[in-house]
């Protein structure tokens, strides 16, 4: 767990709290995003978790214990730490950049090549092609699978990403969402998240933390916050489709009827989100939409109707 315990940072010469009195419970194992406009103390906030930053005043503590007792390098190693930029040391090939911790850890060269492929696959990177390269020869998605791939060689217990989709191109960007997402859940990391994109937020947390000023909002699962915005801030911030919003939080196979009795044009997955059964109902002007498995078998029916009436 951590816990940050009525944290304030100010920057020297700065007026204003960057952040102010914070209180914030990010519990193992679970995604947490910080999100709010640019300049609210997401990053700083961020930062004072694996000690980049020291607060002014206030605690940071990580299992009940406070970090400033602790080693700073021990405890960025025990952190993995993901950026925009990436980061990655630019004359370095790509196996010598994953293996930046276990260098420092003093692995063995055997431990630590098995590590490079592992992680290598675990981000969709093929190690015989990819080992060998410089950062430049990748795209700025592969970048950030290396990044990623870094930040997670020692297995750390917590991850901290700050707007790591922020510079890849919106395509690239769902597709590594949806895969990061994936492989976090998969090695049941905690961690935290900075965001200015609603829908990345969304997606992305088990709760989300929105932030202004330096102070909470609101924190709370995505589906509590979209149903009841805490005010006029929030809503606005949630956008003017916040009831779309929610239908991508909803799984077909929870609002499915049984199979109907004739085939229907076009199917969906169980697994698939009212958000996109709603799309292909539109695109295609269709009463609804049969529901089937990758093996073919049908096993629902997703009316319209049942759709539109989801949100209630
Ligand atoms: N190193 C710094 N020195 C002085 N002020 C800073 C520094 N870093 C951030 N700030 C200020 O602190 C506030 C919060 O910044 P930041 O945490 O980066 O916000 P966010 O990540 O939400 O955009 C802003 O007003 C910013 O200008
Ligand atoms: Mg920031």
């Amino acid at each position: 767990m951590i816990r940050l315990d009525k944290v304030t940072k100010n920057y020297e010469g700065s007026g204003r709290h960057a952040v102010d009195s914070l209180d914030l419970i990010i519990e193992t194992g679970t995604t947490v995003a910080l999100i709010g406009p640019s300049g609210c103390g997401k990053t700083t906030t961020m930062r004072m978790i694996n000690r980049l930053e020291t607060p002014t005043a206030g605690r940071v503590l990580v299992n009940e214990r406070d970090v400033a007792a602790t080693d700073p390098k021990e405890l960025r190693r025990s952190i993995g730490y993901v950026i925009q930029q990436v980061g990655l040391f630019p004359h370095m090939t790509i196996e010598r950049n994953v293996a930046t911790v276990p260098r420092l850890l003093g692995w063995d060269k055997a431990r630590t090549d098995r590590r490079i492929d592992e992680l290598l696959e675990l981000v969709g990177l093929d190690p015989s092609i990819m080992r060998r390269r410089l950062p430049h020869e990748l795209s700025g998605g592969q970048r950030q699978r290396v990044g990623f791939a870094r930040a997670l060689a020692a297995d750390p217990a917590i991850m901290l990403m700050d707007e790591p989709f922020g510079a890849i191109d919106p395509i690239t960007r769902v597709r590594l969402q949806d895969e990061f997402r994936q492989i976090l859940k998969k090695v049941s990391k905690t961690v935290v998240i900075v965001t200015h994109d609603i829908d990345e937020a969304i997606k992305m947390g088990d709760r989300i933390a929105i932030m202004r000023d330096g102070g909470l909002l609101q924190y709370d699962t995505p589906e509590a916050i979209l149903a009841r915005p805490a005010n006029e801030f929030v809503e606005s911030f949630l956008g003017p489709d916040r009831a779309i919003k929610r239908l991508s939080l909803i799984a077909v196979a929870s609002v499915m009827a049984p199979p109907a009795p004739q085939d229907s044009a076009v199917a969906i997955k169980p697994a698939a989100s009212l958000h996109d059964a709603l799309a292909l109902i539109l695109a295609g002007d269709l009463p609804g939409l049969d529901v089937r498995m990758d093996s073919g078998e049908t096993v629902g029916y997703l009316s319209r109707e049942a759709v539109l009436s989801a949100h209630r």
